[in-house]
Formats: structure tokens, sequence, C-alpha cells
């Protein structure tokens, strides 16, 4: 799919029909949040408040809730499962922040930089933990074991990219496998319970997994683009750190993989010693290569894959939604 040939969607218009779609599940999803997360504990409750009083994108509970709607409806079954993925995906990004040592998450400081890492390591688990406990309250145990299984995948690639650390050999390959654990898997079960406890038939249901499945790759692949390219007024976290912490990222790939010896054996040296002076050369030869294009090319053939994975769908604003969805999740700048 060529980059160049999709345009890019107006944000406050799809912003509008997902409002408009799915704005009171999503009040819904976020009551079973609130309540699932209280606790006696004065400083649990002001380390929750902090979490929930800044909101992300919510992006998870979304593809959940619209692909429901895409399929059929949506049920408190839905409400609860939606409020479980985001849980699950607030833990990581707890536990993610530690790893990074960033300072700034949704725009304000991270649990790590305002209270410490002990608390974020508890408060990480906590989150997982109220999530089972969460899914657990439904009468079938299918959500529980799919959500669990998601949640080993997403661990695993958070593991094998710390064991990854560091690797400037890196290929192709292993940063996808890396990627499709700890981003696109949370995504793909996403999509698979909305259309599942909607009543899908199986094959549609299997599709949506692809979709999300599609869409979380190329999701994370814009997410690597804008932890070079994207600024931190807009993303509202701290980036560069995936430099900083010599996590090697499809633009990084690409380039070493383009490169001569000689230049190769330059860019590892300089991968090898973080610093402002090398970061900026690194930012130098991505942009005078082909590295950031290419990377957004390869996010460009994971929409086209989720575009087409909507194939099954009969036409409806809820599918609509997801087909403009797949163009956002690659040009965004938050
Ligand atoms: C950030 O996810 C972590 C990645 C998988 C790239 P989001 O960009 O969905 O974070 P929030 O929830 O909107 O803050
Ligand atoms: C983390 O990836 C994705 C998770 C599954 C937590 P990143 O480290 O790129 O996420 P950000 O950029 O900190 O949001
Ligand atoms: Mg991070
Ligand atoms: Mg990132």
């Amino acid at each position: 799919m060529n980059p160049k040939a999709v345009q890019k969607p107006d944000s406050n218009a799809l912003q509008a029909a997902i409002l408009q779609l799915i704005g009171g599940d999503l009040r819904e999803m976020e009551s079973v949040f609130q309540r699932e997360l209280r606790s006696q504990h004065p400083y649990v409750t002001d380390v929750l408040t902090h979490l929930n009083t800044y909101r992300g994108k919510r992006l998870r509970p979304m593809l959940l809730l619209l692909t429901a709607q895409a399929v059929g409806e949506c049920g408190v079954e839905h409400h609860v499962l939606a409020a479980v993925v985001e849980m699950i995906h607030t833990a990581t990004l707890v536990h993610d922040d530690v790893l990074d040592e960033a300072t700034t998450r949704r725009h304000v400081a991270t649990v790590n930089s305002r209270w410490n890492n002990e608390t974020s390591v508890l408060l990480g688990d906590y989150l997982f933990t109220h999530a089972f406990h969460l899914a657990a309250s439904l009468d079938s145990a299918l959500a529980c074991r799919l959500i669990g299984r998601a949640t080993n995948l997403v661990c695993e690639g958070e593991l094998a990219q710390i064991h990854e650390r560091g690797n400037s050999e890196l290929t192709e390959e292993q940063y996808f496998h890396i990627i499709e654990g700890k981003t696109a898997e949370l995504c793909a079960v996403s999509c698979y319970l909305g259309a599942h406890f909607a009543g899908a038939s199986e094959a549609v249901v299997q599709a949506m997994e692809t979709y999300g499945r599609n869409l979380g790759i190329a999701f994370q692949i814009a997410d690597d683009l804008l932890d070079v390219c994207g600024t931190e007024q807009e993303t509202g976290k701290t980036l560069g750190s995936d430099l900083e912490k010599q996590k090697l990222t499809l633009p990084l790939i690409r380039l070493l993989a383009e490169s001569e010896p000689d230049e190769q054996m330059r860019i590892r040296e300089l991968l090898a010693h973080p610093s402002a002076a090398t970061r900026q050369e690194i930012n130098r030869l991505l942009r005078a290569t082909d590295a950031l294009e290419y990377a957004r090319r390869r996010a460009f053939d994971y929409v086209a894959g989720a575009r087409a994975s909507l194939a099954c769908l009969n036409d409806s604003p809820a599918r609509q939604v997801l087909e403009t969805m797949t163009e956002f999740v690659v040009q965004r700048s938050t």
C-alpha cells in the first residue's frame, strides 16, 4: 500500500463518529473500570486517582466495542471486557515506564517518577490482578482464558525485547515477533472478544482477530516512528527511549541493512553509546536514507491487511469507523 495514496483521516470527525456509535458503551466501560479499582487504603486511592484522571486514547476498548457493533450489538459483557483490556494495557504501561525510565505519560508524571519504581511494580501487579478478577466475574471462562493467553504473549514480547536490548543485529523477523507479542496480541484479543460476545460466526470472529493483529502491528511501527520523529508535546510521553535503551526498531534495522559494512560499524558504535550527540547523528542518518519511509511503508502494508479482514462484514457505520481507524493508527501524532 502506498502511504502517499492514503488521505490523512480527520481525527475530529473520527472522534465524533466513535462517540456517536459507542459513546454510551465507553461511559459504561469507564464506570466498570472505576468500580473495580476502588480501595479503602488512602495511598492506593491516591495512586489510582492519578491513573484514572489522565486518560489515554482508549484504543483497545474502542476496538472491542466497535467490532461488537459491526457484527451485532454491545452488551454488559462487552463493557466488562472493554474495562479488562484497558486495565491490562494500563498495567503494561506502568511497568514499561519503569523499564524505559520514562518520566512523562499521558501528559503527566509517570507513576515511577511521581512515586517510585516499587510503587509502579506493585501497581502494575494490582492492575493485572484486578483485570483477571473482573474477567472472572463473567459466566464464560473463555474470556479469562483468551485474555490470559494474550497477556502471557504481551509479557513474553516485553521480555524478549529486554533480552534483545543492545543487540544491533536484531533482524526484522525478530522485531516483528516482539511487537506482535507486546502490542498486537492485546488488540487482536480485543477484536476477537468483541465479535465473539456479539454472537458472530467463528469465521467472522477470526477475521476480526486478524484485523486487530494487523492494526496492532501497524500501531506499534507508528509508535516506534514517533519515538524518533514525534514531539513530547503532542504524544504527552517521554520519547527517545528506544535509542536510549538500545532497543532496535524498524527504522534502525532498515538503516543498518542498507548501509555498507564500514558505515554499519560506525552506526553500531553510535548505538552502543547513547548520548545527545549520537542520537542527533542517528536521526540525521535516518532522515538522509529511506529508513523512515520504509518503516511507514511497512506499517501501511499491515493497514492494508487489516482493511482486507473487514471484507466479510456487511457495510455499517461501525465497519466504516473500523476502516478509518486503520489509517488513523499510522497517521497519528499522539
Ligand atoms: C502506548 O499505547 C503503548 C504502545 C503499545 C505503543 P497507547 O498509545 O495506546 O497509549 P494510551 O493508552 O493512548 O496512553
Ligand atoms: C511498550 O512499547 C508497549 C507495551 C506493550 C507496554 P513502548 O515502550 O514503545 O511504548 P511507549 O512508547 O512507552 O508508550
Ligand atoms: Mg516505553
Ligand atoms: Mg514507544
